[in-house]
């Protein structure tokens, strides 16, 4: 049997290679071909193990992620959540530009909540989830609608090798990202001159919202970000407080960000 598994970026781009090691030393395994370009292995197995067993062993080691969505992905579309993303939608298409010449990409899209409104309205979207759960969930809505103009990466913005793009969304996502000043600069390079990142994430909370889980970020105080923002030459458009989620008997409010890339 063969099966292509996503990598931890960390371990198939380093030369001694731990992860081709590591699949080897799976009993059952006798093939493994890594791809350090896509963060990839091709796995060859005989019926003495099975995918499962492989994934959940090479998690153990870090080589690679969990999928922190497993669980939630089939009842992602709740009618809470497709309120939520809704508004951000509805904000970001009142404040922003969207027309056919444009492509975007969404990271962190789980589902496409978000995403897939601006299918019908851009040239080319380009979606980006690091949860195969989230992403097979997306897929069969593109299946089902037929729709030609999203391409599909399973990763995170690091995976993005593309043309410069008009505009990167990101909504709920960027509080699972730990390197929020690495993903900024991926964006920078990423977004073409005069277009916009465009964020939507809860402001700084107690931990409360996730608890018990744990995530990277509780949150974000508004002005740390636009200050990290224009210090890596981004311009603010827009901040604000645009809706809030009512949770634990309270309310967290969420923020929008606009920043533009400079024009010249
Ligand atoms: C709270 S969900 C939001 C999903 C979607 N934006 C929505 O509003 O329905 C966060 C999503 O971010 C994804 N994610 C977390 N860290 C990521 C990363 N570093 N790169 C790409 N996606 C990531 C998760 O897999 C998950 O699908």
């Amino acid at each position: 049997m063969k099966a292509k598994i996503k990598l931890n970026k960390s371990n198939c781009c380093s030369l001694s290679n731990p992860a081709q090691k590591a699949i080897m030393n799976i009993p059952g395994v006798y093939g493994v071909t890594v791809n350090s370009f896509e963060n990839t292995a091709e796995v060859e197995f005989t019926s003495e193990t099975n995918l499962a067993v492989i994934k959940q062993l090479l998690i153990e080691q870090n080589i690679m992620e969990a999928d922190k969505f497993k669980e939630k992905a089939q009842n992602w579309d709740s009618p809470k959540k497709i309120e939520m993303a809704n508004k951000f939608v509805q904000f970001i298409q009142k404040n922003s530009l969207f027309n056919k010449e444009l492509d975007i990409i969404e990271a962190g899209c789980g589902t496409g909540l978000v995403g897939l409104n601006f299918v019908n309205h851009v040239n080319q979207v380009t979606m980006i989830d690091n949860s195969p759960s989230m992403l097979m969930v997306l897929e069969e809505k593109l299946f089902e609608q037929n729709l030609m103009n999203v391409t599909v990466i399973e990763g995170t913005i690091d995976d993005y090798i593309g043309n410069q793009v008009d505009k990167i969304i990101i909504f709920m996502a960027l509080h699972h990202i730990n390197n929020i000043d690495s993903f900024i600069d991926k964006c920078y390079e990423t977004i073409r001159p005069g277009g916009e990142l465009i964020i939507g994430d809860l402001l700084e909370e107690d931990g409360s919202f996730h608890y018990p889980e744990q995530v990277a970020h509780n949150g974000f105080n508004l002005n740390d970000l636009n200050q990290n923002l224009n210090s890596k030459e981004f311009k603010i458009l827009k901040s604000e407080i645009f809706s809030s989620i009512s949770k634990n008997n309270r309310e967290y409010p969420q923020f929008v960000i606009i920043a533009q890339k400079n024009k010249a």
